[in-house]
């Protein structure tokens, strides 16, 4: 997979990109990231890429041009699977969503780090809008690396252990299982029996019913409403 993000401040996401697993996959030549200033696309002495919105208010808008002019320069490149504006007024991002995009072969990310972008670029560019949850950050920055991380987890050899990224919370739609390791008694607080019994099918059969019964517990939104416990 090849993944291209635009920004206007590539120096916020350079280091998480380099680090952990994600870091690791680029050097094993498992997934290509390219950074790109959006300034490199900015005209003028100052590249100023944004500007005060027509009607007043608060906040300065990405301007046109620039934006025009990085997407369709890059596309002019490869052909996009998809190309992403991440903003909190996109669809939420989950699970099935990270699934279907880790199945692309080149994406575009861009992120902008002002309150907004001018509307004709939106309507122009972008395949899907994608937002990661119902707060409001800074900039479109920390959503990218989200949503680069969520994926680049799931791609063939990124995770050595080919069940583990199959088996987390959400993948199937239910919480995981709770984790212990030695020692088996530690302060007093003991690990459950089944899991030092050697029993593999008492295993997981103890951890399925701990997945619906958290799921249960923690996130009732999440079971289909007949699974969902009365009262
Ligand atoms: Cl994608 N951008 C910003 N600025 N804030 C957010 C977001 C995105 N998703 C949730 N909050």
């Amino acid at each position: 997979m090849h993944i291209d993000l635009v920004t206007a401040l590539p120096e916020l996401v350079r280091s998480p990109l380099d680090g952990s697993i994600v870091g690791r996959a680029r050097e094993r030549g498992l997934v290509e990231i390219d950074v790109h200033d959006l300034r490199e696309w900015a005209e003028g002495k100052h590249r100023q890429v944004d500007d005060l919105p027509y009607g007043g208010g608060g906040g300065m808008v990405l301007k046109p041009e620039p934006v025009f002019a990085a997407i369709e320069d890059l596309a002019s490149r490869r052909r996009y699977d998809e190309v992403i504006f991440l903003t909190p007024d996109g669809v939420r991002l989950d699970q099935p969503l990270v699934n279907r995009l880790s199945l692309a072969d080149n994406l575009l990310l861009f992120a902008g780090h002002y309150k907004n972008v001018d509307e004709r670029a939106r309507e122009s560019l972008f395949t899907i809008e994608v937002s990661i949850g119902d707060y409001v950050l800074t900039g479109g920055e920390l959503p990218a690396l989200v949503l680069v991380d969520a994926i680049v987890r799931l791609l063939p050899g990124v995770i050595s252990d080919a069940g583990s990224a199959m088996s987390d919370s959400f993948q199937d739609g239910l919480l995981d299982a709770p984790a212990y390791t030695r020692p088996p008694d530690y302060r007093g607080l003991r690990v459950p029996d089944v899991l030092l019994s050697g029993d593999h099918a008492a295993v997981d059969a103890w951890r399925e019913a701990q997945r619906v019964e958290r799921t249960r517990r923690r996130r009732p939104d999440l079971l289909a409403p007949d699974d969902r416990e009365e009262s």
